[in-house]
């Protein structure tokens, strides 16, 4: 009895049986260099932590108002005022995920289609399927820069939305302020909305990224995260501002769901937004640079400039993306392959977010691999 019959339908398209196999593989490692990491190295600072020990040991342990804390709030609406000159709705949701979910629940009708670049995060797709969208992707091979003329000629009378990820998971590159502005008309002339997820935008390393928010104020659903760029990942905490009908219905979802954002780390982003991590920057612009001076000349990849991965392409010997990473298992050396994230099983995606002294061993072993064929 596996209890199988009780499981609905929806699940069943999710989790590939690729990624399954790679993970399977990879439980047989003993002590890995792995460079598999979503989540950065660096822990909390230390005032963020404070703060919400400080909030538990006071008592205010219970619910807050579904939107988050009204000074959560302000400075969130002040901080995009300040950048963008924005003045959204906005709330507090769980995550970068939860905001995602809400947004797929409370915009998409049964079979109204979501553009979303080829390769991109793991559970765009998947969340687009659970609210009864379709996902269309929109392969950006090779270069990963958003070609407007191939978003353009996937829009149908369905496509109600473009979801964009600038810096991008997996391939860490940074759409241009020129694509931004194009997408920004394109979502404009289609009458689509255009969701920005925007959760590494402060893990840039050559240039800020530019949101398409100067170009289309009045339909882009902005996503934000602190998890990655304050080292908190486990602390679920995100924001969303946008359309006011569309965060009133996103909160209106959340009071069933997930209810609230948890309150101590609420208390704690106030403290975290007004934290300067300037030294985690430029610690991990280090890194990035570590990487492609170890890489350059022996893979084939884009330069990233913002994030911590980066997305090769498998070596010629290799007949693909899993066929590398295989082997890089048997090298004891865990990276993931481009399937996870694409259509298509070319490249794989290293994670930079460990020690420099990991990251000269792993890339030294990626690179005897790739040569060894
Ligand atoms: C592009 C992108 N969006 C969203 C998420 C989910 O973020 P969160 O942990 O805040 O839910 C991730 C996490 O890896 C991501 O890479």
């Amino acid at each position: 009895m596996t209890g199988k019959q009780f499981v609905a339908e929806r699940v069943a398209s999710i989790g590939s049986s690729g990624i399954r196999r790679i993970f399977d593989l990879a439980a047989s490692m003993t002590n890995p260099i792995d460079m598999s990491m979503g989540q950065p190295d660096f822990d909390t600072p230390e005032p963020i932590k404070a703060a919400a020990i400080k909030c538990i040991q006071e008592g205010r342990n219970g619910y807050t108002v579904t939107h988050g804390l009204p000074e959560l709030r302000k400075t969130i609406s002040a901080k995009l005022k300040a950048e963008l000159d924005w003045e959204p709705s906005v709330f507090v949701t769980s995550g970068v995920s939860g905001g995602l979910v809400l947004a797929m629940m409370a915009c998409l009708n049964p079979g109204d289609e979501v553009l979303m670049a080829d390769p991109h995060f793991v559970s765009y797709p998947h969340l687009v399927n659970l609210a009864g969208g379709k996902p269309v992707k929109v392969s950006i091979y090779d270069d990963f820069r958003l070609h407007l003329d191939r978003f353009e000629s996937a829009i149908t009378p369905k496509t109600k939305a473009i979801l964009i990820n600038s810096p991008a998971n997996p391939t860490g590159i940074i759409a241009s302020k020129e694509d931004m502005k194009a997408m920004a008309e394109l979502a404009r002339k289609h009458d689509l909305l255009l969701i920005s997820d925007e959760i590494y935008d402060l893990l840039c390393y050559d240039e800020p990224a530019p949101s398409p928010v100067p170009f289309a104020p009045e339909r882009t659903l902005l996503l934000r995260g602190f998890g990655k760029s304050y080292g908190m990942t486990g602390w679920r905490m995100g924001y969303a501002a946008g359309p006011e009908a569309v965060i009133a219905e996103m909160a209106k979802l959340q009071q069933y769901t997930f209810v609230c954002a948890p309150h101590m780390a609420q208390e704690a982003c106030i403290t975290a937004l007004n934290s300067d991590i300037s030294e985690q920057v430029t610690n991990y612009r280090r890194k990035r640079d570590l990487v492609l001076s170890k890489l350059e000349g022996v893979f084939e990849f884009v330069r990233p400039g913002g994030g911590f991965f980066i997305y090769p392409k498998s070596p010629a010997g290799f007949k693909s993306g899993t066929a590398f990473v295989e082997e890089g298992i048997k090298n004891n050396i865990l990276v993931i392959p481009g399937n996870v994230f694409s259509d298509r099983d070319t490249h794989f995606r290293i994670s930079y977010a460990l020690s420099d002294a990991k990251i000269e061993a792993g890339c030294d072993l990626l690179c005897k691999i790739a040569q060894s064929r």
